[in-house]
């Protein structure tokens, strides 16, 4: 091909294209108009390889070429399958299936890589249209041309069903219609033209036959049937992947198919605005499919009443809106890959039983959806953003009840939000009631915050807890005050051999037969009494703590009036400590009055304690028993002495 012939080639492309455009806009209404196409936007790097594999230039040397000139795929009694169809050969593959009458065996046929022009093309139609042929297939015709009026008889046919794809017209002018109509008229039950970027079909010039018709990946538009009453056997149109844009002249299309069955519009540009026109379906239609589209929530507002399963994956739903018409007869429902926020209601499909949610917005699915929808049997809602929260328990709970409805669970339901629970299965999802439940949670707390105010009052009333605290504080400080100051005392610090704590009340027992039966003879036992040896300067616990401290023992002196005195139950506690903080047996208890154990009070549980485990020396009221009584104590209190046998005072119980 020379240059010139090319550069006239890209002219007419060229106005082709305008005049494509053009049509587009203005005229494919207007039926049997006269326009013109060719392979839509035909790009020029494409016309080099279409001018390299033109006939006259086929070299190409195949094995079972020698008579016909194409290549045999299949050969068998019923079906025959041939590829490299050219202008050349195809007056031989005429004969050929002339030969093929009606009767004969010859059932399928399958063409492949045809590159002839129409009215050869059209031969081999009628050739094979009167033959005993009944699928016909047709694959990648290329450089068809001269499209111009055809004289089809149709009549004595054994054709079923035709399947024509991937048709390229490289004409640049014809009548458009001239070619519709062939297939358009076509009186057989099933007619597929695929991949073949057809931008019409015709509606059929007398009542059809069709069945099924599957026009996939084409560039039809809204005109497509519209006002065509003769396709009423119709039960089948496949329609995905072209270029429709409007529901409702969609719906219109439909409304005189009588018969329609399914109808597959997905990979369209489908959208419907509610304020559009309404709409108008097949009674007959059950089944569509309208994935893949342009489609919002209006789209509730233009379905066919009767439908019975509805694809909507893909699409721009955010909600089903809850006053649309009810669709009773619906029972498998796609909604996948939309943008529900949260599960649809049953409120208008009552027959519902598959819903398919998945791939949408939805954080926490509402938890009545079960209830609402008595008759679903799956429900597909895995692969959304759930939000692990409280509300969510109560979906993971319906999931328990609902005995396996939920399609892939758990494996596909899994936390999106909050961040830390990402990636976690719905099913390893737990809250406590308590953090779920706030009515739950403020009984709790305020439970807790009670018996946290009982006890604390129960500690400060019952068992003077604060006024403990406070003296050991004091206590301690102390300890480490002298332990900082004079260190090197630590060890000589026990100046006397005893501390006496006793009541005011038995002031005199002490005075007159304790200190002085202590004080005197060869012991010379050196006692310490806060009032004897009060150091000016410091308070009163400091000074009985002082005391007990340079002591060796403490001795207390217990009555009934003992117990009423408080101080003195201050200094048995501090003795006490003394005694555990050191660990050395320090406390010699003498009682000197018998102790009713209801007159101590329950605080002083320490007292309690001591007078149950402990031992203590009795002041005999018999005369002749006191030596005893003085020489057991003085014996308790030296420090040098050792305790005489069978004597130990301590066994007195
Ligand atoms: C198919 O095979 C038969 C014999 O098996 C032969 O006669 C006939 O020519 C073949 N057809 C083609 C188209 O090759
Ligand atoms: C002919 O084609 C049809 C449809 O493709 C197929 O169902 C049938 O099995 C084929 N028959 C033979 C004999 O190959
Ligand atoms: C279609 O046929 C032409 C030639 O007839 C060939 O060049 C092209 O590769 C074929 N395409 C396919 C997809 O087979
Ligand atoms: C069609 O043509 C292409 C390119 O020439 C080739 O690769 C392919 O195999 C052909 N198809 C058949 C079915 O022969």
């Amino acid at each position: 091909m020379t240059e010139n012939m090319r550069s006239l080639r890209n002219f007419f492309l060229y106005k082709c294209l305008f005049a494509l455009t053009f049509w587009n806009h203005v005229s494919l209404s207007v039926e049997n108009e006269l326009f013109t196409s060719v392979s839509n936007n035909f790009p020029e790097d494409d016309s080099d390889k279409k001018i390299k594999s033109l006939p006259l230039l086929y070299t190409k040397g195949h094995q079972s070429k020698a008579n016909f000139d194409w290549v045999v795929i299949q050969n068998t009694t019923e079906s025959l399958s041939l590829s490299e169809i050219t202008n050349d050969n195809v007056k031989k593959l005429v004969a050929l299936l002339s030969n093929f009458r009606r009767g004969s065996r010859l059932q399928n046929l399958t063409l492949t890589n045809v590159s002839v022009d129409w009215n050869a093309l059209m031969e081999i139609f009628q050739t094979v249209w009167h033959s005993s042929i009944e699928y016909f297939s047709i694959n990648n015709v290329t450089q068809l041309s001269d499209i111009k009026r055809y004289d089809f008889d149709y009549s004595g046919t054994a054709m079923k069903a035709l399947t024509i794809t991937k048709v390229l017209i490289t004409d640049l002018y014809f009548l458009q219609d001239v070619l519709y109509i062939i297939f358009a008229d076509m009186n057989i039950a099933a007619l597929t033209i695929a991949e073949s970027e057809m931008i019409h079909m015709m509606c059929p010039s007398s009542n059809s036959p069709f069945k099924y018709l599957n026009f996939l990946k084409n560039d039809l538009t809204d005109l497509l049937f519209q006002n065509c009453d003769k396709l009423i056997q119709l039960e089948t149109l496949i329609l995905q992947k072209n270029k429709l844009e409007h529901l409702h002249k969609v719906s219109f299309m439909t409304s005189h198919m009588k018969s329609l069955k399914y109808l597959d519009m997905s990979n369209n540009l489908l959208h419907h605005d509610a304020a559009d026109v309404q709409c108008q379906w097949a009674e007959s239609l059950t089944e569509l499919d309208l994935s893949s589209n342009q489609l919002m929530d209006a789209v509730f507002e233009c379905l066919p009443v009767n439908i019975k399963k509805l694809y909507l994956q893909n699409n721009q739903i955010t909600s089903v809106p809850k006053e649309m018409a009810e669709l009773k007869s619906l029972e498998e429902l796609n909604l996948a890959l939309n943008r529900l926020a949260d599960l649809p209601g049953c409120g208008g499909f009552t027959s519902l039983e598959f819903l398919n949610v998945e791939m949408n917005s939805i954080l926490t699915p509402s938890a009545d959806f079960f209830q609402s929808c008595p008759r679903v049997r799956e429900l597909q809602a895995g692969h959304n953003p759930f939000k692990c929260s409280c509300e969510l328990q109560d979906f993971i709970r319906l999931e328990r009840q609902s005995g396996g409805k939920l399609f892939g669970w758990p494996a596909v339901y899994v936390c999106e939000y909050p961040e830390d629970l990402q990636g976690t299965q719905l099913k390893d999802f737990h809250l406590s009631e308590l953090a779920c439940n706030t009515m739950l949670l403020l009984v709790t707390a305020l439970l807790l915050t009670l018996v946290l105010v009982a006890v604390v009052a129960f500690l400060c009333i019952y068992l003077d807890v604060p006024w403990y605290a406070r003296m050991t504080v004091q206590w301690t400080q102390m300890k480490r005050r002298a332990w900082h100051n004079h260190p090197e005392e630590q060890e000589t610090v026990l100046q006397f051999h005893a501390f006496i704590s006793y009541s005011e009340r038995d002031a005199l027992w002490v005075k007159n037969e304790l200190i002085p039966n202590l004080e005197k003879g060869e012991g010379c036992v050196q006692l310490c009494q806060h009032e004897r040896n009060f150091v000016p300067g410091k308070s009163i616990v400091e000074n009985i703590i002082n005391c007990i401290e340079k002591s060796y023992k403490s001795i207390f002196v217990l009555s009934p009036n003992f117990v009423q005195s408080e101080w003195c139950h201050y200094e048995l506690y501090f003795a006490h400590h003394k005694l555990f903080t050191e660990n050395s047996n320090s406390l010699i208890l003498i009682l000197l009055e018998p102790i009713p154990p209801y007159i101590i009070p329950a605080r002083y549980h320490k007292l309690k304690a001591l007078m149950a485990k402990r031992t203590y020396l009795e002041w005999p009221k018999e005369r002749s028993k006191r030596a005893l009584f003085w020489a057991n104590l003085r014996a308790a209190i030296s420090i040098n002495l050792p305790v005489p046998d069978g004597q130990r005072w301590g066994e007195i119980d």
